[in-house]
């Protein structure tokens, strides 16, 4: 059961919530690793994430980081949904 600590993520349906997980895993895995400790992108652990302004984060996940590999994925996620997996991140969903 996932816990919905604030009102962004609770506004998300629970499905969406796990396609959102599945997504974490599977497709930012594929760079940032299945446990997201890192590969050809950095560690997204939570212990690496927390002194980082969160909406640094959003921006590298709804925009990217153009001359690095990190894809932009507006079109694919909302704002919401970004600030939904930067949550999941900092308090290690699913690890
Ligand atoms: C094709 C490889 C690739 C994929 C897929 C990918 N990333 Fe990244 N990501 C990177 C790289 C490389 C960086 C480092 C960019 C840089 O040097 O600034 C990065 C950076 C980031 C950062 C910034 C970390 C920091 O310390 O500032 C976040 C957050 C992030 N990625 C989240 C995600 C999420 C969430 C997904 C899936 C929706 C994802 N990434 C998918 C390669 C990838």
């Amino acid at each position: 059961m996932m816990i919905q600590l604030t009102p962004v993520s609770a506004a998300l349906d629970a499905a969406r919530q796990a396609e959102l997980l599945y997504l974490l895993q599977h497709d930012c895995g594929s760079c940032h690793g299945m446990t997201r400790k890192g590969g050809l992108g950095p560690p997204l652990l939570p212990g690496n994430l927390r002194d980082r302004p969160v909406a640094l984060m959003e921006n590298a996940v709804l925009d990217g980081r153009p001359g690095t590999p990190m894809p932009p994925w507006r079109g694919l996620l909302t704002e919401q949904e970004a600030r939904w997996l930067v949550e999941a991140m900092l308090r290690g969903e699913g690890l």
